[in-house]
């Protein structure tokens, strides 16, 4: 069955409707999350907003598009299709048929995975909530409220889990993701980068190329997990994904092309004052978006991700590709650390490696980004190259963070940070500059100074299509 019922208050392939009991907590929770949505979702009003609404978790025409008031958004639960024949791919229990409940002795665990991945849901719609007002173009707005109404669909996915499979541990879990906030100062979420605001557009762009990408990867590890709920909750959450990081790597584009132009055009690097953001800004931004979403990957060296791996919560990106035993209890890896000042690699148990494991999957798709925005120079005829920092750069978890490290990956004294680090990051010019540019464009087919126009628009529509009807 991957047909979505739309004829219930929650729309869902689970046939919710069999089990009175989870239906009625969840119908009870229904009213909580729109609650939330009122308060921390996008603060523009608007009449309504042409979005996708999944109609179907199978390969094609999985989507409709519409104009939909956002509070009236049927939020549900999808999950891909079961596979009766899937076995666990990893850990002690590989070739074991794959888990339909939640082994008593994982419990814990498993509980624990799933709120860290819900948490970061809702924190970003919070991070978001303000970016309506300053939108570039209705057709951005729309991005943007297409990528708030899915992370809100993501906090269904785990909170759905977390009802169906962990019984009143769960419900409060469930009720407490939407007690932390973005930022809060008595109840922040759970992960650093999701606590960071997102103030402006630059800001988002630079959120869904790196931080979403990282979701992409922690969703990749929890789609091998040996609990099957969870992986087809995951596996349906990376297709609703690449649409953000696809708004995310765009984005980027649009602000490279548009800065290229302003230089070409009054023959410039100094685009600041033409009303663009110059490319030393560009990479400041990268700089910093970077480094916190590297953060997201948790510490260098983990006994927990290990467990986690044995067990079979928790795979590799892309296990089942992997050439290995997929237990890993002889591997071997290695791993960059600090020596003194040197940065040197270390040998480890592949195991306890893991985190970086897929920390250098993450790094080796986003230096695509890099190469992409660097084509783009390369086409206008510019020299100037992006790159991203050295993994130790401006870190706050894992072996890096007792450290000062230049984005060249030299380790400096703290002082000589101090006295570099507004080179490095953006400073309060930086920021300010970025500020005076958010001014909103409403009209059809207009856009801001500071970006260019989208090769194409959403679904077959033209750019100039009105995405959005404001209130
Ligand atoms: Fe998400
Ligand atoms: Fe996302």
């Amino acid at each position: 069955m991957t047909t979505i019922d739309y004829s219930e208050r929650i729309p869902n392939n689970v046939d919710l409707a069999s089990d009175r009991r989870l239906q009625r907590a969840l119908e009870s929770w229904q009213p909580k999350f729109l609650d939330w949505w009122q308060e921390m979702g996008p603060a523009l009003p608007t009449q309504d907003v042409y979005l996708r609404t999944a109609v179907d978790v199978g390969r094609e025409g999985w989507a409709h598009f519409g104009h939909v008031a956002l509070p009236e958004y049927r939020w549900g639960i999808f999950l891909s299709e079961r596979n009766p024949d899937r076995t666990i791919a990893f850990g002690d229990h590989k070739g074991e048929p794959v888990w339909q409940q939640v082994p008593g002795e994982h419990r814990a665990d498993l509980q624990r995975l799933i709120v860290i991945q819900g948490d970061t849901e809702p924190a970003s719609v919070e991070q978001q909530r303000q970016l309506g007002m300053t939108a570039p173009s209705l057709y951005d707005l729309r991005n943007l409220f297409q990528v708030n109404v899915e992370e809100g669909r993501h906090l269904w996915a785990m909170v759905y889990l977390l009802h169906a499979y962990f019984g009143r541990a769960g419900r409060e879990e469930a009720e407490q993701l939407l007690m932390r906030n973005s930022g809060s100062d008595d109840a922040p979420r759970i992960l650093g980068a999701f606590n960071e605001e997102t103030p402006d557009w630059l800001s988002f762009y630079m959120f869904t190329y790196f931080t979403d990408r990282d979701g992409k990867y922690q969703l990749g590890t929890l789609k091998e997990s040996a609990f099957d709920p969870l992986s087809r909750t995951c596996e349906f959450m990376l297709k609703e994904e690449a649409h953000h990081m696809m708004v995310g790597t765009t984005g980027v584009d649009r602000v490279v092309t548009r800065t290229a132009e302003i230089m070409r055009e009054h023959d410039t690097d100094d685009v600041a004052r033409h009303g663009g953001v110059p490319l030393e800004m560009i990479q400041k931004y990268i700089n910093f978006h970077y480094s916190v979403s590297l953060d997201l990957f948790g510490g260098d060296t983990s006994t927990n991700v290990a467990n986690y791996y044995t067990a079979g919560l928790k795979g590799r990106w892309m296990e089942e590709r992997r050439s290995d035993d997929h237990q890993l209890r002889d591997a071997i890896a290695s791993i960059p650390f600090i020596e003194g000042d040197r940065l040197i690699e270390k040998e480890i148990p592949a195991l306890t490696a893991l985190n970086v494991d897929l920390r250098n999957e993450y790094i080796s798709d986003c230096s695509n980004g890099v190469k992409r925005w660097n084509a783009i120079l390369a086409d206008a005829g510019i020299d100037t190259k992006f790159s991203l920092p050295h993994v130790g750069f401006n870190r706050q978890v894992g072996t890096f963070s007792q450290h000062r490290i230049t984005p060249e990956g030299k380790v400096v004294p703290q002082e000589e940070w101090d006295a570099r680090v507004g080179d490095y990051l953006p400073n309060a010019d930086d920021k300010a500059h970025v500020a005076s540019l958010m001014q909103p464009v409403y009209e059809p087919g207009k856009i801001a100074s500071w970006v260019a126009p989208p090769r194409s628009g959403i679904n077959g529509q033209p750019f100039d299509y009105e995405y959005v009807h404001l209130a």
